[in-house]
């Protein structure tokens, strides 16, 4: 066997999305650190299989990987298709299994009963504890997009139909700004955690399709923490179907962008809808009393799927120093822990099965 480093990149099966998690750039740069790449060729990818080509990459049928050799990792971006079969490669993707989530024991026991192992990318941390890699920057960015794209279809007494992943940020830019009938001048908003990844990333689309800069509110901790003290697991609502029937016919907030998208959460402190949108849905209506001006949720889980080159490139970048150090996995910190994690959720999946 050789002992050069390999990935594999998988396809992705989840619609609508078209991001990877290992891009043409950070594909050459593992190359010319000695990495062997082979790609699954794939018409959902917003990158070009040639553009993986081109740099040296080996491409390879759409999902072949459960034939791949067990010894090569296979890496993608989102879950696997749910299946029964057993998972006997080493995994690294965002498998959304370890918050209890709605059959989470039955993926987990794929990798039991194949004995394969899960590093999950939602949980790959520094020494801070901070997440090496993560998608806020462009969740926040393209979530105050679809705002944007939503008011002005209200405007135009319309409501927001299906959105489709951009080509790159210039034509998601142009598109909204031409929407908005040539800039958001005069458009004010809101920016509640604007300090974090997806508020900075909902600021500078704000800024880049035209809104003044006093018209762009910013708002984190301190401007949140007044009126305490909060006990620990219940924030005060941000909003209520009451808070909002109470500003009455003259209200200006038209659209309403739960990043969080902590939709059944009880603690959400957004508690004006149920349901999660989607980008063929991307818009639900708040019930309120008849004669008050519409009020439009948009709470898609997978925001940054609208920018999938950018996005992608960013998080590929930011995920590039620990794929460089995954052949020393077993030592190096981000791997370990991650490994750690995994066991312990195995133990807890297997307690609750
Ligand atoms: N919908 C999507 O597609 C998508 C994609 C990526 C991330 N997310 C979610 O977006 C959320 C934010 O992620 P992030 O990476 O930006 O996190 P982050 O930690 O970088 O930023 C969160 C910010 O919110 C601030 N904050 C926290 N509580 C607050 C309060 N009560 N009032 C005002 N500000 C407050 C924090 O100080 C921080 O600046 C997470 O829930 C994450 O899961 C959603």
């Amino acid at each position: 066997m050789s002992s050069q480093p390999v990935f594999w990149l998988r396809c992705e099966k989840k619609p609508f999305e078209k991001r990877a998690a290992l891009t043409p750039t950070t594909a050459k740069k593992l190359i010319d650190a000695g990495f062997e790449i082979i790609v699954e060729r794939d018409e959902q990818r917003i990158f070009d299989d040639s553009e993986y080509e081109a740099v040296g990459c080996k491409l390879v049928e759409n999902n072949s990987w459960p034939s791949a050799p067990k010894d090569i990792p296979i890496i993608g971006l989102k879950e696997l298709p749910v299946s029964t079969d057993p998972l006997p490669h080493t995994h690294i993707h965002f498998a959304h299994c370890y918050k209890n989530q709605a059959g989470w024991t039955d993926v987990l026991s794929r990798f039991d009963r194949g004995n394969g192992t899960l590093y999950d990318l939602e949980f790959l941390e520094d020494a801070s504890g901070r997440r090496v890699a993560a998608f806020g920057f462009h969740a926040g960015f393209a979530g105050a997009a679809a705002s944007a794209l939503a008011f002005a279809a209200q405007r135009r007494g319309e409501k927001l139909g299906q959105l489709n992943p951009y080509a790159n940020e210039t034509a998601m830019i142009e598109d909204v700004k031409k929407k908005l009938g040539g800039s958001g001048k005069g458009v004010k908003a809101l920016v509640m955690g604007a300090l974090g990844r997806c508020g900075r990333g909902a600021v500078d689309l704000l800024r880049k399709i035209g809104l003044e800069e006093d018209d762009i509110l910013k708002w984190d901790l301190a401007e949140t923490a007044k009126g305490g003290p909060f006990d620990d697991s219940k924030i005060p609502s941000f909003l209520t179907h009451n808070t909002i029937a109470a500003s009455g016919e003259s209200r200006r907030l038209r659209v309403v962008v739960d990043v969080s998208c902590d939709t059944t959460n009880p603690f959400n402190p957004i508690p004006i809808y149920s349901i999660n949108t989607t980008f063929s849905e991307p818009t639900v209506g708040v019930d309120l009393p008849s004669g008050l001006p519409s009020l439009s949720v948009i709470s898609i889980d997978h925001l940054p799927t609208l920018l999938p080159r950018e996005s992608s490139e960013q998080f590929s970048i930011d995920l590039l120093p620990s794929l460089l150090e995954f052949p020393n996995r077993n030592t190096v910190r981000v791997w370990t822990a991650a490994h750690k994690l995994f066991a312990k959720k195995m133990e807890e999946a297997k307690a609750a099965a």
